[in-house]
């Protein structure tokens, strides 16, 4: 079945708005393993604006799922991967003035880098995901360099669904050609042999089409839970989106025509 990766990196970004202890990003992991999680996803970025170097030591143990380390490929953060050791690392890249991580990693462009920070760190047993566009040359290159999985980028789907919603029919098209995109790049993930997971700006309004997605082994979610539980709780919010995300899947791979 599907699983769902939280991501709990607003959780401390609202703790950082005052520099104090709450809310606690371990506190919110283990409700959400609790609430149904599959796995906890932070990303420690360079300019430490939101998850702390401690805060993913007391995770890593704390933890009954599994850790998804999200971080750039630079020395002093395969470093902290080597010594945090996570079930799984996401290659991404990274900014310092963007908001969020805008695009995806160009692998292709990166073969050399990437490629040998892929082998340091799955010789250590460590499964290695490259968060890329849904695009045919980056999906290859991600095979070519090793790595065990992809995450997909579904921003711009995101920001198509949005763009939909306001605009009425006219950016429709947009919006399906993204999904298009995706569901093309993951089966392509997939015919390569690799674990593929989506992520980025999906909400539950967004959500299901991806789920949808039979190939995809994993969402990985943060921003819209971390939001809606501001009204209606971090349990309510991990719980509906699971269950929109299993309901899409088990949608999408019943037999045509059966009885439902
Ligand atoms: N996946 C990756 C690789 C990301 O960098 C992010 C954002 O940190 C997400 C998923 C989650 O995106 P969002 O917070 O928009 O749900």
């Amino acid at each position: 079945m599907i699983e769902l990766g939280v991501n709990i990196d607003h959780v401390a970004t609202i703790r950082q708005a005052r520099r104090g202890h709450e809310p606690d990003p371990l506190k919110a992991a283990l409700l959400a393993e609790e609430y149904g999680a599959d796995a906890i996803t932070v990303h420690v970025r360079e300019d430490r604006r939101h998850m702390q170097d401690e805060d993913v030591r007391r995770i890593r143990p704390a933890i009954a799922t599994r850790l998804n380390f999200e971080c750039a490929v630079v020395e002093n953060m395969l470093r902290l991967v080597e010594e945090i050791a996570p079930h799984d690392v996401c290659f991404v890249p990274e900014r310092r003035e963007e908001v969020t991580t805008e695009g995806g990693l160009d692998v292709l462009g990166g073969l050399q880098t990437i490629g040998a920070a892929v082998e340091r760190i799955q010789a250590q047993n460590m499964r290695v995901s490259l968060f890329i566009d849904p695009a045919e040359a980056q999906v290859r290159a991600a095979a070519q360099v090793g790595a065990q999985a992809i995450e997909l980028h579904t921003g711009s789907y995101a920001n198509a669904c949005t763009q939909t919603q306001v605009q009425a029919q006219q950016n429709n098209a947009t919006h399906l050609h993204e999904l298009q995109r995706i569901r093309q790049a993951a089966e392509l993930g997939v015919s390569l042999g690799l674990r593929v997971n989506a992520g980025h700006g999906l909400t539950f309004d967004n959500v299901q089409p991806i789920a949808a997605i039979e190939c995809i082994s994993e969402l990985n979610i943060g921003h819209s839970l971390v939001a809606n539980a501001v009204f209606m709780g971090w349990e309510k919010a991990i719980t509906h989106m699971k269950q929109l995300m299993v309901q899409a899947r088990l949608h999408s791979i019943r037999p045509r025509g059966g009885k439902s």
